[in-house]
């Protein structure tokens, strides 16, 4: 899936990467969707799947030993409960994972906050808070901003205009 410019991105010229973004259960893709959207707002592309660590442990490996081959530079991973799926993959690419906790009903998310944060020395994740698919997603961009220019721009554009909108909104 090819990064194609977005009429409301910063960038007019396509960027030609692409960062997986995985959910356990599609039942994550209202959180992992705004993952998506930022994203999508500065200008890269990128495909949302629900594979999951348990449930389809084979095809959970088989996508992160293939993502660099198909071109995926990143791999945003959400997961809720015991949720393994951002280790899981990290064991089996060396590409940048990012985790997301996703908010659990009995927990709140705690349950999936520790799973991904304490991964054992060795396979890291960058894990961001608990439901915050848009820093995972702004995350990505910084790591994609230090080899593309263009990508850099766009994310420098994002954060003066968020600077912008705090002063003016008083
Ligand atoms: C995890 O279990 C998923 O990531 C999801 O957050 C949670 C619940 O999944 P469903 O029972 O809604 O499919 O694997």
């Amino acid at each position: 899936m090819p990064i194609k410019s977005k009429k409301d991105s910063a960038s007019s010229a396509p960027i030609g990467i692409k960062v997986g973004i995985l959910g356990g259960s599609k039942s994550d893709f209202p959180i992992l969707q705004r993952a998506k959207d930022q994203l999508t707002l500065l200008g890269i592309d990128s495909e949302l799947l629900a594979l999951s660590a348990h449930r389809t442990p084979d095809q959970t490996i088989q996508y992160a030993k293939e993502a660099e081959s198909r071109g995926l530079e990143i791999i945003i991973a959400g997961a809720g409960g015991a949720a393994h799926l951002a280790g899981v993959i990290a064991a089996n690419t060396h590409l940048p994972v990012i985790g997301i906790p996703i908010p659990t009903e009995y927990l709140k998310g705690m349950d999936s906050l520790l799973s991904i944060v304490q991964m054992p020395r060795g396979i890291p994740v960058a894990t961001v808070a608990i439901g915050n698919a848009e820093n995972a997603a702004l995350l990505a961009v910084a790591i994609l901003a230090l080899k593309y220019p263009e990508i850099r721009k766009n994310l420098l554009d994002f954060r003066a205009k968020q600077t912008q909108s705090v002063l003016e909104n008083q």
